[in-house]
């Protein structure tokens, strides 16, 4: 199975448009220790040749133009792609803008839970994907689900969704309801358990979580590869950097460092393959020369950039 990261920052991206903080401000002027990031998403095949997409940015194009994997191939139709389908793992803009990108007339199938299934049913924007052509699939939290094309073939890819803490997308949150998640409900954000469908390799990609529970630590037990939630490494870093008054914790993100962060919480599982992905643009893990870098890496993780491919 391969697995490739073509997009690795959080939402916003890296350098963000608007953003002058001095990872940015190094990233724009070129920086080598400061490599730019688009946003969010992971491209995985067991077969090398039918693509299941898992989150779609809005840097989608840019990160199909980099990828020759998910271009049209040589020999394809005259409009075609090789990208079957495409997996949601929350509703968040930097994991569904990207769909509007895939318009066009091309048929593929959106697998998600009924929730973030409702978000796009809500926004009528999204019909720019004709359902005759793009068929919206449930993805039911437990059990697995082989990823079919529309037409019904597999693509050797399986999922397990399962249910992680974390919170409903921004522009969903209920104020009214700020003591209870702001409204967060199960299937608001989920984990996957992704394998090729004759169960021979296995990845887990948990690219939102806001706690590292009992739950989450069994299940990643000895698992031989993590894509994990690496927004923020410390959970105030958006406030000291002075861009913004959220914290991780109101964010819905867990952070990599800290006595209740990642690097500690997935310490002692017996993860082989370790890499953060989601990664901010305030997160000093971004530049190759900090002690952030330094730490995360000495704990035995990657930091994922764009491009990374896993090969299991
Ligand atoms: C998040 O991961 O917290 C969201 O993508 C934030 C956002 O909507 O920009
Ligand atoms: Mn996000």
């Amino acid at each position: 199975m391969r697995l490739k990261i073509i997009g690795s920052a959080a939402g916003g991206g890296f350098p963000q448009w608007n953003c002058n903080y001095q990872l940015s401000r190094r990233a724009w002027n070129g920086d080598e220790s400061v490599l730019s990031r688009t946003q969010s998403s992971l491209a995985v095949s067991s077969n090398g040749t039918d693509w299941v997409l898992f989150n779609a940015s809005p840097d989608i194009r840019q990160q199909i133009a980099a990828t020759p994997e998910l271009q049209p191939q040589e020999n394809g139709r005259l409009r075609s792609t090789p990208i079957r389908a495409v997996v949601l793992t929350n509703a968040d803009v930097d994991h569904i803008a990207g769909l509007l990108s895939l318009r066009e007339r091309e048929p593929f199938v959106i697998y998600a839970t009924r929730r973030v299934l409702d978000v796009l049913e809500a926004n009528s924007i999204f019909n720019v994907l004709d359902r005759a052509l793009v068929d919206r699939r449930e993805l039911k939290i437990g059990g697995k689900t082989d990823i079919l094309d529309v037409a019904k073939t597999p693509t050797g890819i399986t999922v397990e969704a399962f249910p992680v803490p974390g919170k409903v997308a921004l522009f969903l949150e209920d104020n009214s309801k700020a003591g209870e998640g702001f409204g967060t409900q199960e299937g608001d954000t989920i984990g996957l358990h992704i394998s090729s469908s004759d169960g021979e390799q296995a990845a887990f990609y948990v690219p939102g979580c806001a706690r590292i529970d009992a739950a989450l630590k069994s299940r990643l037990h000895r698992a031989d590869c993590l894509l994990f939630d690496g927004t923020l490494y410390t959970d105030d870093e958006m406030v000291a950097a002075g861009v913004g008054s959220k914290t991780g914790a109101r964010m819905g993100h867990v952070s990599i460092s800290g006595e209740n962060g990642s690097l500690a919480a997935l310490a002692e599982l017996g993860i082989s393959n370790r890499i953060f992905v989601h990664i901010n643009n305030t997160n000093p893990v971004l530049d190759t020369a900090s002690a952030a870098h330094a730490a995360t890496v000495d704990a035995g993780w990657k930091i994922a950039f764009d491009g990374m491919e896993v090969r299991l």
